[in-house]
């Protein structure tokens, strides 16, 4: 064993950034390079001082230009001002980002940390990895021809033979114990509830809000929550871990017929790398008991699969055919056939499984299955209720995602769309827990919410509880939908609060007449209010919703708005060039003393 250490740390979302570090460790194993692979906040900070230790960064970026959620700790840490500047003396480093420039801040979080890392003595024996989602084969464009460098360079670090490496040994073991422990109870844990001890809310209610004619299922989903473990403000966000949906349950245990798996059977996953690798998500005891809460709680079947899950169903086939096929979507070359049948028509990894049954065969065991299948990532949501008016119960406004690409059958999502099946008579609860949102209210400031569809989520909430709990007014709500009459959520509560002179209401409907009215347009139209509320008035403004477009039009619509009010400014009207770059700082000022503050999600 080399006496050298590789330590890999990620910080990923949706878990792309995880499955490359994962493929790196991997590839550690089989040269019998003695290495270690976390996420950045679960990882020790103390050890990245040992002596002969390389640090690979993992790390992709999310919202606009925001750090992920498990690498939040490490990032407050390491932009601290007072850390001396050569805390990383002698440490080499490599970091590689996930991106996409089809978002203003590309690769903030990787530039941001390899910069830093550098600020603090460390140093990088090769230029920084930008992969791009935009490329024409994803992310894997920039990372295939990365990565072939990376090992060369290691060869300076470590002694390994790549001509023949070791057989890698599964991720996990199963124990099977006699019986299954009890289930832990809730309410006798008295600490706000997490990942790993979770709250398990009974869902109460599973509406849909929209039009029974129109295209978008939304539903307003309530949950009771009569425990002191959740607490949350308006602006909060509750996680949840969905569970896969019976239909993709049902075709894996077809798929996987000859492993006579008995759901009954109580389970225990033991990881074999102890030190070097953790179960998936620090998980809740509660959620893997049997073998049949490992099929429905914990494997992600209807997950997009990532490069790892080929690299090892390549390695399980022996079929001829499926083998040869596996292999050349692993090789540069095949980059292009692989996005073709996996990436661009969002083909599951159920249905992989039923593309390759021969391979499917090969796999004799749940070990190999806890290798090649990820576990269900925890989803987020906008709380829409407020504590003050809905108490004890949490309502959410969820978008059920489905839609048709080249493949017969709809795409569903993991989440929302198994929500949406849910029956609120059938007693279920779900693990959830509270996040703290992005947004840091000032309720002493007047209020502009821009909200369009379910991004008016976090502003029922808000606006109720300044309204009903505190009586304060000056809220101003663009909000925006299709239609007034298919999908105006909130519609009579909206038009109450207004009656009583605590919200001005601003509601555009894109499609009920020939010309499309957005939200952005009516902002225009108030464009003097806007000016007055945010220049004399100290206003803050809030941005909710879709993270493509959406954003970036209400910060030109602002700009707009602050270059339309240049005279009051005391501006020099004809100095076009001038007012356009004074009316972009204005904006960013705004955003730097947090008085615009967005929360975006795709
Ligand atoms: C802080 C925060 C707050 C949020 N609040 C809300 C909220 O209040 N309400 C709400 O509904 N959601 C909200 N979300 C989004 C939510 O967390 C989930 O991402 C969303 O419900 C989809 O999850 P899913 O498991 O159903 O879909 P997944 O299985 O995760 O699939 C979603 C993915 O499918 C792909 N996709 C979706 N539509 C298409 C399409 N037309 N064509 C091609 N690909 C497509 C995209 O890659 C997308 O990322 C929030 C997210 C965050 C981070
Ligand atoms: C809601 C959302 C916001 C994003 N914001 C950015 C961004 O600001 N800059 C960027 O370069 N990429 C952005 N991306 C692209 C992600 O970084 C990219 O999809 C990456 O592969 C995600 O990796 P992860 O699963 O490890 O988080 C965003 C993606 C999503 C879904």
């Amino acid at each position: 064993m080399n006496e050298k250490k590789i330590v890999i740390l990620y910080g990923s979302q949706s878990g792309n950034s995880q499955d490359i570090a994962e493929r790196i460790w991997r590839r550690t194993k089989t040269l019998n390079i003695n290495s270690v692979v976390s996420s950045f906040d679960h990882f020790d900070l103390n050890n990245l001082f040992e002596k002969n230790l390389i640090l690979v960064c993992v790390c992709s970026t999310t919202g606009q230009g925001d750090v992920p959620d498990n690498m939040t700790k490490f990032w407050k840490m390491i932009m601290r001002k007072s850390i001396p500047n050569d805390l990383f003396e002698g440490l080499d480093f490599f970091t590689i980002g996930l991106g996409d420039t089809s978002y203003e801040k590309f690769n903030f979080t990787a530039k941001k940390l390899h910069k830093r890392l550098i600020q603090l003595g460390a140093s990088s024996p090769a230029e920084i990895c930008l992969c791009d989602e935009q490329h024409p084969n994803g992310t894997e464009g920039a990372y295939s021809k990365w990565i072939q460098n990376f090992w060369k360079i290691l060869e300076n670090f470590f002694t390994f033979n790549t001509e023949n490496p070791r057989p890698f040994i599964h991720k996990f073991r199963l124990e099977y114990p006699n019986q299954t422990s009890e289930k832990i109870i809730d309410l006798a844990s008295p600490e706000p509830a997490n990942e790993i001890k979770p709250f398990y809310s009974k869902l109460v209610k599973n509406e849909r809000v929209t039009h029974k004619d129109h295209w978008q299922n939304v539903r307003l989903l309530e949950f009771d929550c009569n425990t002191e473990r959740i607490k949350y403000d308006p602006g909060d966000v509750l996680v949840m871990r969905p569970s896969n949906t019976a239909q993709n349950v049902h075709k894996f245990l077809e798929t996987f017929q000859h492993l006579n798996l008995n759901l009954e059977k109580p389970i225990k996953i033991v990881s074999n790398y102890p030190n070097e690798f953790e179960l998936d998500n620090e998980t809740d005891e509660n959620l893997i008991k049997t073998i049949g809460d490992l099929v429905f709680n914990y494997l992600d079947l209807n997950s997009i699969p990532k490069q790892s899950f080929f690299e090892v169903f390549f390695q399980i086939s022996q079929n001829e055919l499926e083998k040869e096929k596996l292999e050349e979507f692993l090789t540069p070359e095949g980059q292009e056939d692989l996005f073709n049948y996996i990436y661009r028509p969002r083909r599951t990894i159920a249905e992989v499984f039923f593309d390759f049954p021969n391979t499917c065969k090969s796999i004799t065991d749940l070990e190999t299955l806890l290798d090649l299948i990820p576990a269900i990532k925890p989803r987020s949501f906008s709380i829409a209720s407020s504590p003050h008016v809905h108490k004890d119960r949490i309502q959410l406004l969820v978008a059920v995602v489905e839609y048709k690409t080249r493949l017969y059958e709809t795409r569903k999502g993991t989440c929302s769309y198994w929500l949406s099946q849910l029956d609120p008579n059938n007693e279920i609860k779900i693990p959830v827990w509270i996040k703290k949102g992005s947004f840091k209210i000032d309720f002493k400031k007047p209020l502009i919410c821009v909200g369009p569809g379910t991004g008016v989520a976090p502003f029922r909430s808000l606006i109720n509880e300044r309204v009903f709990k505190y009586n304060l007014g000056d809220n101003h709500l663009y909000f925006g939908c299709r239609s007034k009459f298919k999908d105006f959520y909130f519609e009579n509560e909206w038009k109450l609060i207004a009656d009583s002179n605590h919200l001005f209401l601003h509601p555009a409907f894109s499609r009920d007449q020939e010309e499309k009215v957005y939200v952005q347009d009516l902002m225009l139209n108030n464009s003097d209010e806007i000016f007055d509320l945010i220049h004399n008035r100290e206003s803050l403004i809030l941005i909710a919703g879709n993270s493509k477009r959406m954003p970036e039009d209400i910060l030109a619509t602002l700009e707009k708005i602050i270059k339309q009010n240049s005279q009051n400014l005391g501006l020099d009207e004809t100095d076009q060039e001038k007012i356009d770059e004074f009316a972009k700082k204005y904006v960013d000022g705004l955003a730097l003393k947090n008085r615009l503050q967005m929360e975006t999600w795709s």
